[in-house]
C-alpha cells in the first residue's frame, strides 16, 4: 500500500455502524440539515458531515451521516422541502436495511412555526401550524406569510 492507493483516496467520510445516512444532499444543505436535527454538537452525538463532495448523480453533493439516530416524520417532511433529491439511509450493523427516497410533499404540518406573530398558530389556541408548499418557499395556509426555502431552517419547530 502506498499514498496514492485508491481507497486511500477515496475514503471522505467512514461508514457508520447504526444511524442514518442522509446522501445526495443539495450542495449546501448539509448545515441547514443539521438545525433541522437540531444537532449542533452540544448532545454528544457522533457526526460526520461531507460537503461539496463529488457525486455520480449530481455534480457535487452534502451528506450527513449521524449515528444512533432515525428521522421522525416531520423531519423527514422538512427535509423533503429543503432538499427532494436526498436519499435517507437506516443502517443497523453497517447494513443499509431501508433506503428512502423522498418526495416534495404538498403541504407541511406541525414543524415549522409561523414567523407572523399575530397568526393564530402563535396564539394560545390548539391550532396546529400548516405550510403549502410552493416552488421555492412555503405559505402559512391560516395568514398567508411566506417562509422562503433559505428561512426555513429558522422557523423549525421540532422537537
Ligand atoms: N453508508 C454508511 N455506513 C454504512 C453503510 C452505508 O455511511 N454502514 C453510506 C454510504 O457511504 C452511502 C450511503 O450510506 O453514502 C448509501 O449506501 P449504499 O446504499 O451502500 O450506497 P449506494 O448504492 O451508492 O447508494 P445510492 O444508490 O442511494 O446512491
Ligand atoms: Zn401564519
Amino acid at each position: 500500500m502506498n499514498d496514492t492507493d485508491d481507497s486511500d483516496r477515496e475514503l471522505r467520510v467512514s461508514k457508520i455502524r447504526n444511524g442514518t445516512v442522509i446522501d445526495h444532499l443539495a450542495a449546501g444543505q448539509a448545515l441547514n440539515v443539521l438545525a433541522l436535527l437540531g444537532i449542533d454538537g452540544s448532545g454528544g452525538e457522533s457526526v460526520s458531515v461531507g460537503m461539496n463532495v463529488p457525486s455520480d448523480k449530481l455534480a457535487k453533493k452534502d451528506i450527513v451521516k449521524v449515528e444512533d439516530r432515525e428521522l421522525s416524520q416531520s423531519e423527514v417532511d422538512v427535509l423533503s422541502v429543503i432538499s427532494p433529491e436526498a436519499t435517507i439511509n437506516i443502517i443497523r450493523e453497517y447494513d443499509v436495511i431501508e433506503k428512502k427516497r423522498i418526495e416534495r410533499p404538498e403541504a407541511v404540518t406541525g414543524v415549522l412555526s409561523c414567523p407572523n406573530r399575530n397568526c393564530i398558530t402563535n396564539a394560545d389556541e390548539p391550532v396546529e401550524t400548516r405550510f403549502v408548499v410552493f416552488s421555492d418557499g412555503l405559505r402559512c395556509d391560516y395568514c398567508g406569510e411566506i417562509v422562503r426555502e433559505d428561512e426555513m431552517a429558522t422557523h423549525l419547530d421540532v422537537s
